[in-house]
């Protein structure tokens, strides 16, 4: 299947093969989008210093070569030696046709037996997500979707954070108020009140206090009661985070948990080889690794803290094990980090003493895919009216009622609002933040989100909607669509030069753990697909072969849409 600028890139590979030889048939032809063409060579640019020629020189000479094959229109030189190519109208309709019969719509599969490690959503036992989770949790789930389908190995992990001194007061919490008011709580989802009840007698009552701290200690040793007590709070947080994902659509599963304390186990052999290693030391009584270039707020170096002074492991020694896990026993080529900015040099560190150590080497990388910050409207803190953080589910349940208040008027049955009002309201959250680059920071805006127009997942469902409604009006089956595709118009070639880009936009998102790139190819297809539905008659047609063509530009609109949407986790509603 042909992406345009790879088929681009190896013409005119060829041609400065056959211009200045065959060493320079390797050199990177630069294929950029045009302002002026479909694409422009810069090659001429860098090759004109190393030719000793004028740049315009050399892109005249390549143009020369380029000059009419049967995938080039128009060949031109511009400004200072950019070649611009315009490819013919034949070339690109036949390739859409060709689009149209592969199942995979020109997404090429990666090489067989690669795993990789996706670390996001980054919950914890006995807490609600919070509005922060949000992003981490939909950007990590639409990179493991987008890997997947290209044929990755993926191994998802969730960094579940259920184990840390803290336990010991949560515990006691249960254990003074009872199994059963425990679970009340609980299972209704009051976390919150949970923990800061915990936390209150923490602070006020010296005699709680003591309690706690025996009882971590007994955790950590394995005692039964302690650790029966601790699994009635996992397994509450389990069924909650459960609940939450199915809600929003999120492929996380329990076996996809990988909780701190599943490396409890391996944390004294890590230890152990680091400081016979000689790359851990004792520092004030604790266990740390000091990897050079990183300082702390006062400019002294900053220390991973492998054991503390009172023996205890704490987050670092965690995920040092949890890095060692996965590059030397599961044998993984790539981690992806999917997790909030504020953890970036902590994440650095963990990266440098895993390479330190010999456990990342050349052969695997190890990424933090940063999360920006969400703020309010009006780029302020996220955070109800007592300073405390909003929660997850109460941002869900806004986003849907709202969605039903924008819909509401167009759907009678009380049933089908409710499911399209869902799927309007999720995908507006989740589209929301996959539209903007993940690392920078947004103002969840509801308004704006569910727009019908603009960059939103409202009007990348409403085309898909649109697109059906054609079919249905035409009494045919999209499924059924065949072709052949043929392009006499600029805004039907537009568009199917358009949908053969889909291959390289998928893997750009996998190549970057950026899907953001991929919401934006979508976007240019909606709005490539009005663009044409406004200027091409597709039922009044003038002719049933351009009837025909057209039915088959908007079917294969309609897959690439849904295809996109699906690896971005976005619900797609049948009607709308
Ligand atoms: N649970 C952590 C938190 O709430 C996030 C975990 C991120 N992943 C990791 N491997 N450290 O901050």
């Amino acid at each position: 299947m042909a992406d345009p600028e790879e088929v681009l890139a190896r013409l005119v590979g060829d041609a400065l093969g056959a211009a200045f030889g065959p060493d320079y048939a390797r050199a990177d032809p630069l294929i950029r989008p045009s302002q002026f063409a479909d694409f422009q060579a810069n090659v001429a640019l860098s090759l004109g210093k190393r030719l000793h020629r004028a740049p315009r020189d050399v892109a005249a000479e390549l143009a020369g070569q380029l000059a009419a094959t049967g995938v080039l229109g128009n060949v031109e030189v511009s400004g200072p030696g950019f070649v611009n190519l315009t490819l013919r109208y034949d070339w690109v309709a036949a390739q859409a046709t060709d689009l149209l019969h592969d199942p995979r719509l020109g997404v090429p599969l990666a090489e067989p037996g690669q795993k990789v490690v996706v670390d996001y959503s980054g919950p914890n036992v006995a807490k609600e997500l919070h509005v922060g989770h949000l992003r981490p949790t939909v950007v990590g789930d639409a990179i493991v979707r987008v890997l997947e389908f290209l044929g990755y190995e993926v191994i998802r992990a969730a960094h579940l954070g259920d184990w840390g001194t803290q336990f010991g007061m949560l515990i006691e919490h249960a254990q003074d108020i009872g199994e059963q008011a425990t679970y009340d709580q609980l299972a209704g989802g009051e976390f919150t009140a949970f923990y800061q009840a915990a936390r209150a007698k923490f602070a006020a009552d010296h005699a709680f206090a003591d309690r706690a701290r025996r009882r971590v200690v007994e955790l950590q040793a394995g005692d039964a009661r302690a650790l029966s007590l601790w699994q009635l709070l996992v397994g509450y947080s389990m069924e909650y985070l459960r609940k939450l994902y199915a809600r929003l659509g999120i492929t996380l599963t329990d076996a996809d948990m990988a909780p701190e304390s599943f490396y409890n186990p391996m944390l004294a052999s890590v230890c152990t080889e680091l400081e016979q290693a000689g790359i851990a030391v004792i520092s004030d009584g604790a266990l740390c690794v000091f990897p050079p270039g990183f300082t702390g707020r006062s400019g002294k170096p900053q220390p991973l803290m492998l054991r503390k002074s009172d023996g205890g492991y704490g987050y670092d020694s965690t995920d040092l094990a949890a890095i060692r896990y996965r590059l030397v026993e599961l044998g993984v080529s790539r981690i992806i980090y999917v997790v909030g900015s504020e953890q970036s040099q902590h994440l650095q560190m963990v990266f440098a003493a895993a390479r330190m150590a010999g456990w990342l080497t050349d052969a695997a990388s190890a990424e933090h895919a940063v999360i920006g910050l969400m703020t309010g409207p009006g780029g302020q803190r996220l955070q109800t009216r007592s300073g405390d953080q909003i929660k997850l589910i109460s941002v869900i349940d806004e986003a849907v009622e709202r969605a039903e208040e924008v819909i509401k008027d167009r759907y009678d049955e009380p049933e089908e609002r409710r499911r399209i009002a869902d799927a309007v309201g999720i995908g507006a959250l989740k589209y929301g933040d996959l539209s903007v680059a993940r690392d920078s920071s947004y103002a969840l805006d509801f308004d704006r989100l569910l727009g019908l127009t603009g960059n939103t997942g409202p009007y990348l469902q409403y085309a898909t909607a649109r697109i059906r409604s054609i079919f249905h009006r035409a009494g045919e089956d999209p499924d059924q669509a065949a072709g052949p595709i043929v392009a006499t118009e600029g805004a039907e070639r537009a568009l199917a030069l358009r949908l053969l880009g889909f291959g390289a936009a998928v893997r750009g998102v996998a190549a970057s753990a950026e899907p953001h790139s991929l919401a934006a190819f979508l976007f240019d297809v909606a709005s490539s697909f009005t663009t044409f539905y406004e200027q091409c008659p597709v039922l009044q047609a003038p002719e049933p072969a351009i009837r025909q063509s057209r039915l088959a530009l908007s079917a294969l609109t309609l897959r690439v849409l849904i295809a996109g949407l699906g690896l971005l986790g976005i619900p797609v509603p049948d009607r709308m």
